[in-house]
């Protein structure tokens, strides 16, 4: 549950909608879909192995099964940990002021045709998003510094069933909305000349972010599995929920857009400018607005705290800090590389070549470091741990893992290959 806490959060709700809608719809979902049942699977059950034997976070973990250079597919985890944090917590930041925004008139406006100025007024004010940042980070940083992580499972055993209930509710909303057929087709009807090499590239970068992969933090989860626990079984619970949640959240978004008139490839004020008018189309929309973004949130900061874990973990176990030292330390450090993410969505900070920073630091993340850490991660185990890699998924033999012999193909040669040519046909800032 704590992975899957993990996985759903902000890349399911915010993320998925605005980059299948910058990437044409439902051709980029079916290959979604695709790269989160071939490469995002194999991925995910590699990385839990790798854990479970080692028991210990992803730098330990490679230097302590193989050595030599593998310790850096840890540090790569390392970094993606830090910079997607710092951006991560911008965007938990808008949700949580959005939380407060539904009872203080957005609905109002909203209903008023205002949902895009109210965006646009919020982003470009460049004290409310630094200091909205620096919350986010000051209750993840209390959190991890006082090592209270436990809790977050027992959290997700609520708030998922709860985000799965306002998902359905909204869902229904929007599908019966005048226009909203335009929508549905758009989302689910395939057009293949609307794919490029670029947009398969993001859908595998969307793969590994939304599952929390190639950055060694379902190795750290892997760690605290009992010897006899099913893996395939659970890595297929967790990607299962994932992507239920993308898919949801997708039929709430695409709908709405179209009946409304938003541009579908609006970027990443997609789900802020489209659910205020759904929810202003709703009896009780303020408190729906409140209770969807207030679980919003919660699901953001599961996420935000596997993230900063992994940071904090690596400066306690690399660097021989304290915890303390460690959450403190790490946690200003990435507010502080989270201001230029904060005001460059409001253009108060140049482009780096022609991309927000925001943008930049997403990019550099999800489409270069987490699928090359994936593609080290499927070559580990196809090739170099391979025996070790056998025992672990099958429990020493005790499992019938009926899909052994597929798994280890996609992890020695279908995995690397793909995102090796889709690096090759899509890599373009
Ligand atoms: N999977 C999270 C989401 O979809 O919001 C984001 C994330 C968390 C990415 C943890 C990477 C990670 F290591």
């Amino acid at each position: 549950m704590a992975a899957a806490g993990s996985a759903v959060g902000l890349g399911n709700v915010w993320r998925f909608p605005y980059i299948t809608g910058k990437y044409g719809g439902a051709a980029f979902v079916l290959i979604y879909l695709a790269v989160v049942v071939v490469i995002g699977m194999s991925v995910m059950l590699a990385e839990l192995a790798i854990g479970r034997k080692a028991k210990l976070d992803a730098v330990g973990s490679f230097r302590k099964l193989m050595g030599g250079a593998w310790p850096i597919v840890g540090w790569m985890g390392f970094f993606c940990g830090f910079v997607i944090l710092s951006y991560y917590a911008v965007i938990a930041g808008w949700t949580m002021a959005y939380m407060f925004k539904s009872f203080g008139g957005l609905m109002g406006e909203a209903a008023a045709g205002k949902a895009g100025d109210v965006f646009g007024a919020f982003v470009s004010d460049p004290v409310l998003t630094v200091v909205y940042l620096c919350v986010v980070m000051a209750v993840v940083i209390g959190v991890v510094y006082r090592g209270i992580s436990g809790g977050i499972e027992k959290s997700c055993k609520v708030l998922m069933p709860a985000l799965f209930g306002i998902l359905i509710i909204l869902i229904i909303r929007s599908v019966t909305l005048p226009g909203a057929t335009e929508g549905l087709r758009f989302y689910l009807l395939p057009d293949f000349s609307k794919v490029s090499g670029e947009g398969v590239l993001a859908a595998v970068g969307q793969g590994f972010f939304s599952l929390s992969l190639g950055m060694g933090i379902m190795i750290t989860y892997g760690s605290y599995l009992g010897n006899h626990e099913n893996m395939p079984h659970m890595t297929r619970i967790i990607v299962c929920l994932d992507t239920a949640v993308a898919i949801m959240a997708g039929l709430v978004i695409f709908p709405a857009v179209f009946a409304f008139g938003v541009d579908a490839g609006a970027g990443p004020g997609l789900t802020f400018v489209t659910l205020p008018i759904v929810f202003s189309k709703m009896p009780m929309g303020g408190f729906f607005s409140f209770a969807f973004f207030a679980l919003l949130f919660i699901a953001a900061f599961t996420s935000a705290i596997s993230l900063f874990e992994v940071v904090v973990t690596y400066s306690i176990d690399e660097l021989h800090w304290s915890r303390a030292k460690s959450a403190i330390v790490m946690g200003l450090a990435i507010t502080l590389l989270g201001v230029p993410s904060a005001l460059s969505v409001g253009g108060h900070i140049p482009q780096i070549f022609g991309k927000d920073f925001l943008d930049a630091a997403d990019f550099v993340t999800n489409n270069v470091v987490m699928p090359l850490g994936g593609m080290l991660i499927a070559l580990f185990v196809g090739w170099f741990w391979t025996k070790g890699a056998t025992d672990e998924v099958t429990n020493n033999g005790e499992l019938n893992f009926k899909y052994y012999t597929a798994w280890l193909w996609i992890c020695r040669v279908i995995a690397p290959l793909c995102i090796a040519l889709i690096f090759i046909n899509g890599l373009k800032w």
